[in-house]
């Protein structure tokens, strides 16, 4: 965990926003930030190194959080200073989600899926039938205006009266029903049967209503992924990609329920 190599380095600059740092708790979920912390109970700030490979991704999730700041946490601050990209955050109340069969967290995640809108125009946003494109011979199907989160683990999940959606770092230009797609394959993961999976996200009228072929090609897409993955032996993917996570969307296209969607596994490798 590299979460606190770079405090001391970035201290000043985040101190110029917090003020003298009285209080820091390193996040114990997520490894992609170089620094992850609540700071005086106030802000969370996530900090990038300029040089890291997945900077640019600050600059996406800044980018997109005035148009996603009522479904997850505002931006108050950024700095890009001293080699440092670094956003403050209001600091959210609330425990990851638990994703198990009658969890009453469900519902609540529902909701926020359903309150995600669609994808800002003249944004610069990652396509979805682009980022898809080299795991799909379909990619076409996955297009659209709508605006996707796409990484549900539930540690970007925090529930607390609601639920609430973190790390922003791939937003997605693309079909209304990935999300919720998306969320089918950590379900699965967690212990939900294909059927009951798709029952939650059919909560989702823009999943109830997708066509089944977009859907299942979305599947086999994410199935290639993870069988990429499984072949490289590519380091373990933001989001925290377990053995348990790999298997969803296998479990999926084997469902005897309508083949369905999956995860963004290892989004860090793909396109
Ligand atoms: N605004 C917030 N308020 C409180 N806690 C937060 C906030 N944003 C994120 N967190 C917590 O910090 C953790 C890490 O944040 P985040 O997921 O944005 O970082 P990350 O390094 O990109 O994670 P990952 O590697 O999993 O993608 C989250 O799992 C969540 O528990
Ligand atoms: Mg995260």
């Amino acid at each position: 965990m590299t979460r606190q190599a770079g405090w001391e380095e970035a201290k000043a600059v985040i101190e110029e926003f917090t003020g003298p740092v009285r209080d820091v708790r390193f996040a114990s979920a997520g490894f992609n930030a170089d620094i992850a912390a609540i700071v005086n109970h106030r802000y969370f700030v996530k900090g990038l190194r300029r040089e890291h490979p997945q900077a640019w991704t600050q600059l996406r999730e800044k980018d997109i959080n005035p148009y996603v700041r009522h479904v997850s946490a505002p931006v108050e601050w950024h700095a890009d200073k001293n080699g440092w990209i670094i956003l403050g955050f209001t600091c959210l109340p609330g425990r990851h989600a638990d994703y198990r069969p009658g969890s009453p967290d469900l519902p609540l995640i529902a909701q926020v899926i359903g309150r995600i809108p669609p994808a800002p125009a003249g944004l610069d946003l990652k396509r979805a039938e682009l980022r898809w494109s080299a795991y799909s011979p379909q990619p076409d199907l996955f297009a659209g205006d709508h605006l996707s989160h796409t990484d549900w683990s539930p540690g970007n999940v925090l529930i607390d009266d609601g639920a609430r959606l973190v790390d922003w770092a791939w937003p997605t230009r693309g079909a209304a029903w990935i999300d919720p797609a998306c969320w089918v394959v950590w379900l699965i993961a967690s212990g939900h049967n294909p059927a009951q999976a798709q029952a939650q996200a059919a909560r989702i009228p823009a999943f109830a209503r997708a066509p089944e072929q977009a859907v299942t090609a979305f599947a086999a897409a994410q199935a290639a992924i993870v069988g990429r993955h499984r072949r490289t032996r590519a380091p373990r993917p933001p989001g925290g990609g377990s053995s348990r996570l790999a298997q969803a969307p296998d479990k999926v296209l084997k469902g005897t329920a309508r083949n369905v969607p999956a995860s963004p596994v290892n989004q860090a490798h793909a396109p």
